[in-house]
């Protein structure tokens, strides 16, 4: 039986970084919701454990991008079937383009993860059934160079948590707690 706050603190962060770090973690593909009422599958890249920050990769003209921007809401939600717990992270989102954490995140970046960059921007409207991409980049593994372009469309989404809400499901009883991670302090709550 969970009874520690503090458990429950270095619980959500293992599981942030796990699923940072891990393609097998629950926590590796999380929803992110926007203000806007929408919502979608992210790759969670990395999880700064001293300042509670989650890293993503994205499109800059994909609409969450504006929707965000420098401040706005987010919401990153996960469910581990297997440990039966539920992770609502909550926080302010901003985009960096051309910072120093964008460029590491690029350059980081296999040649393959850049190539998505290169296309269309999630979105745009096409005749026919499309990947986005140029015809010369379909099926290839293409070079640093052919790449290069992709560069002026990535973009990083970086979201400062303010609470994460744990919840997790027991025969023996449910358990459910808030941890407000600016006031560094946890409370239990009716799940
Ligand atoms: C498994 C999976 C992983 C994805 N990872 C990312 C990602 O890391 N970054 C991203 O911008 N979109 C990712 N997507 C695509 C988004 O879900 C979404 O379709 C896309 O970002 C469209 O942009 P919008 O949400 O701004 O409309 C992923 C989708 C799936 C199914």
């Amino acid at each position: 039986m969970i009874e520690d706050l503090d458990f429950i603190r270095e619980d959500i962060a293992s599981r942030l970084a796990e699923g940072a770090n891990s393609r097998h973690s629950a926590f590796h593909t999380p929803v992110v919701a926007t203000a806007d009422a929408d919502a979608r599958v992210m790759v969670l890249r990395g999880f700064d454990a001293d300042s509670w920050t989650l890293l993503f990769h994205t499109d800059a003209r994909s609409p969450k991008v504006a929707v965000i921007g420098e401040g706005g809401p987010v919401g990153v939600l996960s469910y581990d079937r297997k440990a039966k717990l539920q992770m609502r992270c909550r926080g302010t989102g901003r985009i960096e383009r051309d910072t120093p954490l964008a460029d590491a995140a690029w350059e980081e970046s296999t040649t393959f993860a850049r190539r998505c960059y290169l296309g269309e921007g999630p979105g745009t409207v096409s005749d026919q059934p499309t990947s986005g991409l140029p015809d010369w980049a379909e099926g290839i593994q293409p070079t640093p160079e052919q790449v290069a372009p992709a560069r002026d469309h990535f973009a990083i989404l970086l979201v400062q948590l303010e609470s994460v809400d744990w919840l997790h499901l027991a025969n023996a009883g449910h358990r459910r707690a808030v941890w407000d991670v600016a006031a560094g302090e946890g409370r239990w709550i009716a799940p």
